[in-house]
């Protein structure tokens, strides 16, 4: 069985009480039927943030999170730890590393899922509970069962989640395709590659934009799902579907030949740059999480006429998934100034705020639709519709190890195209972090 089977084996829903004891310990028992009351205007003290929104449209999100914070909760004072690098591309070693020794931030950002449990299941755990949090945000009455199962080991809930971004998006330049003579949305992989055979012809060499190694990885997780379907690519990680068979190679295939129509990548390359080569007319697609539309936003671009939008090839129904969370960390400095800030990162206020600065959609039910731009209202649409995937750059499908492991194989492959050796690599991964 895989590490992350064995978290999901060991999940089950908290049973969401309505008691209403106020309760700030953070201790499993009592938080799991208990509801935190926060302190009027807050608890006071410092609450140090880590994330990795340090810069651009990311950190206007922060910033909306952090008026609000301190409209509610006046008596605290918000500390940004924030390190800079897509995807917590350097965030997370500084994170394992304060972790490891004894320096948690008050409060810091995970990716619900397998991403999770690397900190819950650690020993000792590295996190605790906010059952209490939850019930007293309204628990699953405001937040979709299928999210609280990913935030729950044990029937505890192990951190507040502020957002869900979809990953398997690709954004395109429309002046670039009507150049190329493309009218249509390509149905699959192979029609998406002919189509960048008439991009490059137009005039555009770079088809396909990419970044660093997690952005490839990002690209592949993308390939694997619409060469498998939604079913299959989920089996890869619990030992249902090999990562040697015919599909998978199939993929890789695919994603290599993908990689001939891309700029060349160096491994600290971050996200901003390829998406803005798609709206400056230098790239005609991009493959990125919506946190792409908050950026083209924040640079004044107009949906439809700078830039337009369909889900990769091969993946229409399929909604590649991943959400921000954060946590209470154990020892954290000040957990009631933490318990303050979750509740101001669960809260309808707060998500309405920061979502719309960040292009995600509300992990809450109850943020109203109609408040959000197109894009975020399509994408609510599919959220609710759609197969729910996981990403695998960001954290939701495997745990930190096998992500880490992939990526290195994904970096290798980028700079050998073996295909034979990255399905190698991909499959010792596969062996070396699944629990037989
Ligand atoms: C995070 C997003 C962030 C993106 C790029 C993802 O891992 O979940 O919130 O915008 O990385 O940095």
């Amino acid at each position: 069985m895989s590490v992350a089977l064995a978290a999901v084996a060991a999940l089950g829903l908290a049973a969401c009480g309505s008691g209403n004891s106020s309760d700030s310990s953070g201790d499993a028992s009592a938080g799991s039927t208990g509801a935190y009351t926060p302190k009027e205007g807050g608890a006071g003290g410092d609450v140090g943030v880590f994330t990795w929104w340090a810069e651009g449209s990311e950190k206007k999100g922060l910033d909306a999170l952090v008026s609000e914070f301190e409209k509610q909760y006046p008596n605290d004072k918000f500390v940004n730890l924030a390190v800079a690098g897509g995807a917590g591309s350097n965030a997370k070693a500084k994170l394992a590393s304060d972790l490891a020794n004894g320096n948690p931030p008050g409060s810091f950002q995970g990716h619900a899922g397998a991403e999770l449990t690397d900190y819950i299941l650690a020993d000792p755990p590295q996190i605790e509970p906010v059952n209490d949090v939850i019930n007293a945000l309204g628990g699953e009455k405001v937040f979709p069962k299928d999210l609280l199962d990913r935030l729950t080991v044990d029937g505890n809930i192990y951190s507040v989640p502020s957002n869900i971004h979809r990953a398997n998006v690709v954004w395109a330049n429309p002046k670039v395709l009507d150049k190329a003579g493309i009218s249509e949305t390509p149905k699959d992989i192979k029609g998406w590659i002919a189509d960048m055979d008439k991009v490059k012809k137009s005039g555009v060499n770079t088809p396909l934009s990419i970044g660093g190694t997690w952005t490839q990885v990002q690209l592949f997780e993308t390939v694997l799902m619409a060469d498998l379907g939604a079913e299959k690519y989920a089996g890869l990680f619990d030992g249902s579907t090999k990562w040697d068979s015919e599909e998978v190679k199939t993929a890789v295939n695919d994603f290599k030949t993908l990689l001939t129509y891309t700029n060349k990548a160096s491994d600290g390359d971050d996200w901003p740059d390829a998406t803005n080569m798609v709206i400056d007319g230098k790239a005609a697609y991009n493959v990125m999480g919506d946190w792409a539309v908050a950026e083209f936003e924040a640079k004044g671009a107009k949906d439809g006429e700078d830039y337009v939008y369909f889900p990769v090839p091969g993946t229409d129904g399929v909604f590649d998934f991943l959400a921000d969370s954060f946590t209470l960390p154990k020892g954290a400095p000040n957990p009631d100034g933490t318990k303050d800030w979750l509740m101001l990162v669960g809260s309808a206020d707060g998500q309405k705020a920061f979502n719309l600065a960040k292009g995600s959609i509300p992990a809450r039910t109850d943020v109203p639709a109609d408040d959000f731009p197109k894009y975020q209202q399509s994408a609510m649409e599919s959220f609710k519709s759609d197969t729910i995937a996981s990403s695998i750059a960001h954290g939701a499908a495997a745990p930190l190890a096998w992500t880490d492991d992939i990526s290195k194989a994904t970096a290798k492959f980028y700079s050998t195209k073996d295909a034979d050796g990255f399905l190698k690599d991909l499959t010792a991964a596969a062996d070396k972090n699944v629990v037989k």
